[in-house]
């Protein structure tokens, strides 16, 4: 199946509200459309005759010795949108009216992605808004691929010992890096969910690595907290925290690529949050630039948002990036046939890349340069 169509076999599936959760941005959600309108805008221009029949695409990122350029970024609440759960508009809506949302949810939204990712050599961001546990995510992987590579997404705590305890977490169920998204310090805007209410989890779920934090009465969930007063001295802390490497989510502007750097971070992570925070930034790919040639000689840049195709991925990687994420397909992959929809998502755009670095003339990623992108018509 395509990507177009697991995301409208999803959405066929899905309870519109949380189809619009999962689809929506903020604002306008201006963002949101130009990331994925951006890759339009670029065109690769191939070398000839010096390709190779055989390819090899795989990638060294920071706790993942060799894995796909293609990485699963952390996206929340995955048991809202495995199959198991809402089934379709009518059937979710006749659910709420009996009562039964609770028991038509399915325990396997993480895992399922975990197997999916780790079978297919991907590393899996998992996040602090995970309604799984990050162990029992861990614990999937492991028993889909003997060395696969979980990362764990944290929101820096205003208060320390709860970062330290999430990152206690992290680390004893086995994750190979932390990523800290920084482009959070209040909510974004999520225009669709205002509208629909959805401002809360339903019964049954919950970011169950927030369970059990210090200073909260046991069993007890804490909010995932956003703040503005956090500091490039926070992240510092973070850094210090851990033997772990620490990649830096949500950067767009070059000098702060060279803070997040300064501060210990082994790895940035350019995105606009897939246009859920701030309606009024450039698309992600157009922030790449500026961003590799600030920091990509010293530790890997990352891209994420509205990656959809293998030749995204080609001019991401063209452009200076290591390797990009993947939000929503495989959400829509998961939605439309869990495991095996998220496998299909991550085989297409492999599948895809490889196929448009052998057109390209390539035998590594390498071999893509950003002389090969051209933009709006013009070289660079
Ligand atoms: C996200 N994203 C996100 N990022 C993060 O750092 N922590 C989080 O908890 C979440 N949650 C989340 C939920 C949903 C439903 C979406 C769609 C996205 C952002 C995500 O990691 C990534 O930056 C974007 O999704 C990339 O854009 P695409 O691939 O969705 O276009």
């Amino acid at each position: 199946m395509t990507l177009r169509a697991l995301h409208d076999a999803a959405r066929e599936k899905l309870d519109p509200v949380h189809y619009d959760y999962v689809a929506g941005g903020a604002g306008e959600e201006r963002v949101l459309a130009d990331n994925e309108r951006a890759f339009d805008r670029y065109r690769l221009l191939p070398r000839v005759l010096r390709g190779s029949g055989t390819r090899d695409t795989a990638v060294g990122l920071p706790g993942a010795r060799r894995a796909a350029p293609v990485v699963v970024a952390p996206t929340a609440f995955h048991r809202l949108v495995h199959p198991g759960g809402a089934r379709g508009p009518a059937r979710a809506a006749a659910a709420r009216g009996a009562g039964l949302v609770h028991r038509l949810m399915h325990p396997d939204g993480e895992r399922a992605t975990a197997r999916a990712a780790a079978a297919e050599g991907a590393v899996l961001v998992t996040g602090t808004a995970a309604t799984t546990a990050v162990d029992g995510v861990v614990e999937a992987a492991r028993a889909a691929a003997p060395d696969p590579a979980v990362w764990f997404q944290l929101y820096l705590h205003p208060r320390r010992e709860v970062t330290e305890a999430l990152v206690r977490r992290a680390e004893e169920a086995g994750c190979t890096a932390l990523v800290v998204t920084v482009d959070s310090p209040v909510f974004g805007r999520h225009t669709r969910d205002l509208r629909n209410g959805f401002t809360d989890l339903p019964p049954g779920h919950a970011a169950e690595n927030m369970r059990d934090l210090p200073g909260a009465p046991p069993g007890s969930l804490t909010d995932i907290p956003m703040s503005p007063a956090l500091s490039w001295r926070d992240l510092g802390e973070a850094v210090r925290m851990t033997s772990l490497p620490v990649l830096v989510k949500g950067i767009l502007h070059p000098a702060d690529a060279r803070l997040a750097v300064e501060h210990g971070a082994a790895g940035v992570i350019v995105s606009n949050h897939g246009g859920r925070q701030c309606d009024t930034v450039p698309a992600s790919v157009d922030c790449l630039p500026a961003v590799a040639g600030a920091v990509a000689e010293r530790v890997p840049v990352l891209l994420d948002g509205g990656v959809r195709r293998g030749g995204d991925v080609a001019v991401a990687l063209a452009l200076g990036a290591t390797a990009v994420g993947v939000g929503r397909p495989v959400m829509w992959g998961l939605a439309a046939a869990g495991e095996a929809g998220v496998r299909a998502v991550l085989a297409a755009l492999r599948d895809e890349y490889d196929h448009t670095l052998a057109l390209c003339g390539g035998r590594r990623n390498a071999d893509l340069t950003q002389d090969m992108v051209v933009r709006g018509g013009r070289t660079w």
